[in-house]
């Protein structure tokens, strides 16, 4: 794929070989663990070939490579890995540059399992962590130690929406050595890009809109120059992958993100500010409402936003919170997001470098395909049910 087409061209083309497969546009599933390598010879030539991925199941297939290379286009990544789930993606990208005695800097506003990466893991192999305020910009370098190897960004950050300064934070972190590993599952590569920010691994939970339908788990790592080869290093020794289906539906799904992912921006953002106005809620956390920490910064560095905001409610009590969720029958309430499909979830996050008191007042929404008026009027009947 020519390396300056658009980006919804390049959704729609890369990674398709139809001349290879019989013309038929979409890549075949292959289901493999054996790869026969003809004869010994050739088996030593595979084998000792960097470039060639196809000597063993887990190394991948022409699956799999035909997935990882639509996601390095869109990226604008020199290569890019798909894992078997966005969890997997973050420990890869992290591990991959830590040994014991290291010091690693992440963002308060983390998705969970990334901090329990941390306490229990990282911790017992004698990595330190230090957490820091995800609205800190260049004032990261105040944190940083001598043996400090990466920093781990996410934005916006998960249920409290906090956007970063990458571009400050990749600055600091470059003139300090410092690698900067960057969650850029919300913007799904396609309202922000990493590489032309200083990241120097995205990594994505393909989970959420490339598969875009709920039904698969996937990762991505994606990574420019000296920093392919220990990430890809990194990867093979944990013996992460991702199954042949999976890839195919994850790709599959990307021939549709543009059209789906504007769709649930227009929807998202209608939804938003109509919560905005009702006198239960007290702000929503929706990067393109100023309203949302580092709104500006939003502004400036991303070109659109997606299904998924934050909402803080007034104090209710928990019965009456409950009571509102409970009956909202357009909406699942379930984790993962970037489905089809509208949810709900109540927020319930951990922080230590920056104050959160707001859990029990705050929840989570997905805006799916539906019908906008139908959600509104669907969250208009519950908030009847919010009673002090
Ligand atoms: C921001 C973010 N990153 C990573 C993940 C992990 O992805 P997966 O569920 O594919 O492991 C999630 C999952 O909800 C997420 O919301």
């Amino acid at each position: 794929m020519r390396k300056d087409a658009k980006r919804d061209t390049k959704l729609a083309h890369s990674g398709s070989q139809p001349a290879d497969q019989s013309g038929i546009v979409n890549p075949p599933v292959y289901h493999a663990s054996t790869v026969d390598y003809g004869t010994v010879a050739e088996m030593q030539e595979l084998r000792n070939d960097p470039e060639n991925n196809f000597v063993y199941g887990r190394r991948g297939t022409p699956t799999s490579s035909a997935f990882e290379e639509a996601v390095a286009d869109l990226e604008g990544a020199d290569r890019t890995v798909a894992v078997g789930s966005g969890l997997a993606a973050i420990a890869a990208a992290m591990l991959a540059f830590v040994k014991t005695g290291d010091h690693v800097l992440v963002c308060d506003s983390a998705y969970t399992p990334t901090r329990n990466l941390s306490e229990n893991f990282l911790k017992r192999f004698g990595v330190e962590t230090t957490y820091y305020d995800p609205l800190i910009g260049a004032g990261v370098s105040e944190l940083f130690r001598e043996n400090t190897k990466a920093i781990y960004t996410e934005s916006p950050g998960s249920h409290t929406f906090e956007i970063q300064d990458i571009p400050a934070i990749t600055e600091a972190a470059h003139k300090a050595g410092v690698k900067v590993v960057m969650d850029n599952t919300w913007a799904a590569s396609y309202f922000f890009k990493p590489f032309d920010h200083g990241v120097d691994v995205s990594v994505q939970a393909a989970t959420k809109y490339y598969v875009g339908h709920s039904d698969a788990m996937v990762g991505t790592v994606s990574m420019c120059g000296d920093n392919v080869q220990p990430v890809i290093d990194c990867i093979r020794v944990l013996g992460n992958n991702i199954a042949p289906d999976d890839a195919y539906l994850a790709l599959r799904g990307m021939r549709t993100l543009s059209a789906r992912l504007k769709r649930h921006q227009t929807n998202a953002l209608k939804v938003a500010e109509w919560l905005a106005g009702r006198p239960e809620v007290d702000r929503v956390l929706h990067p393109a409402l100023s309203t949302c920490p580092g709104h500006e910064l939003w502004k400036r560095d991303f070109s659109g936003s997606n299904g998924l905001f934050g909402v803080v409610f007034k104090p209710y009590s928990e019965a009456a919170m409950h009571a509102f969720i409970n009956g909202l029958e357009l909406f699942s309430l379930g984790g993962s997001w970037g489905g089809y499909e509208s949810l709900v979830l109540p927020t319930n996050v951990t922080r230590t470098a920056t104050e959160w008191t707001e859990n029990a007042q705050s929840i989570r929404f997905h805006i799916g395909l539906e019908d906008p008026d139908d959600l509104i009027e669907n969250i208009a009947a519950g908030l009847k049910r919010l009673v002090k």
